[in-house]
């Protein structure tokens, strides 16, 4: 198989490839937030978008997120890897740590979260597993070999945002089991299962957001500054964890099979 990979670049990651072919492309669900680039990186053919588009224009909340993965998969793309930053609610993640999560706590409400929201048939698309088994152990062995510490599984709670959480949120995610928090990755990572494909995060941890270490409350700044000291580090992440992906058949390619669909998908 020869299909694109698809990465979508999350605060701090705007561009990543050096000779890109912009692709323009309209969905049913509006634009993206940027027309993807197409390019090679670790060897294969991969279509990169800015999540929050080039000049990060979209807050959390409005990411287009279903005409981001519909535009991918309409260029071809089954197999996704996903950059964000994110809090950490746990000692054993701390600031520049990569996460590749393996669990989702959906905190977000009021966005446009499914693709299967017409009346009937109706579709239910499991979730237990929300991100590609093959595709972390790819990230895994990737990120083991890079410069950046990294933490095997987590799960990341998924806050409405744009503002931080409070002392007290930041205690009950923690004690739910999270490991990180980011205000992004849903419901990407549902459209992601949505449309079959398969989906692989990498977290970059930026603090330790609002009171895991009862210390300094979390700033943009902050977010942003941590981002930029280890972006560098983590593109490389993601170019060894793209060439490490399998590009044979996945069990996430067939999430769909034998469900009659309310939409043809791309
Ligand atoms: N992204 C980076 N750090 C974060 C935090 N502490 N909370 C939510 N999203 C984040």
């Amino acid at each position: 198989m020869s299909e694109p990979i698809g990465i979508i670049g999350g605060s701090g990651m705007y561009s990543l490839l050096t000779d890109a072919e912009t692709v323009p492309v309209e969905t049913p669900y509006g634009p993206p937030s940027e027309a993807p680039a197409r390019g090679v990186l670790g060897g294969r053919e991969v279509v990169f978008l800015p999540r929050h588009g080039a000049d990060h224009r979209f807050p959390p909340h409005l990411v287009p997120a279903r005409a981001n993965l519909w535009a991918l998969r309409a260029l071809g793309v089954r197999q996704l890897v996903t950059t964000c930053a994110v809090g950490g609610l746990v000692p054993e993640a701390p600031a520049g740590t990569v996460v590749i999560p393996d669990q989702v706590i959906d905190r977000t409400w009021g966005r446009e979260h499914t693709y299967f929201d017409t009346l009937g048939p109706v579709v239910h698309v499991p979730f237990a597993d929300p991100y590609c088994p093959r595709g972390r152990v790819a990230a895994l062995a990737a990120a083991h070999a890079g410069p950046l510490p990294v933490v095997d599984g987590g799960t990341i709670v998924v806050m409405q945002g744009p503002r931080f959480s409070s002392r007290a949120e930041s205690a009950r995610n923690a004690r739910d089991g999270g490991t990180i928090v980011n205000m992004t990755a849903m419901p990407e990572t549902v459209l992601a299962r949505e449309l079959a494909l398969c989906c692989t995060t990498l977290a970059l941890v930026t603090d330790a957001d609002a009171g895991v270490d009862g210390g300094e409350h979390v700033t943009q700044e902050a977010v942003f500054a941590a981002f930029a000291r280890n972006v560098a580090d983590l593109a490389r992440v993601v170019e060894s964890t793209v060439a490490a992906l399998p590009d044979d058949d996945c069990d996430c390619r067939h999430l769909l099979d034998g469900l009659t669909l309310p939409i043809e998908l791309p």
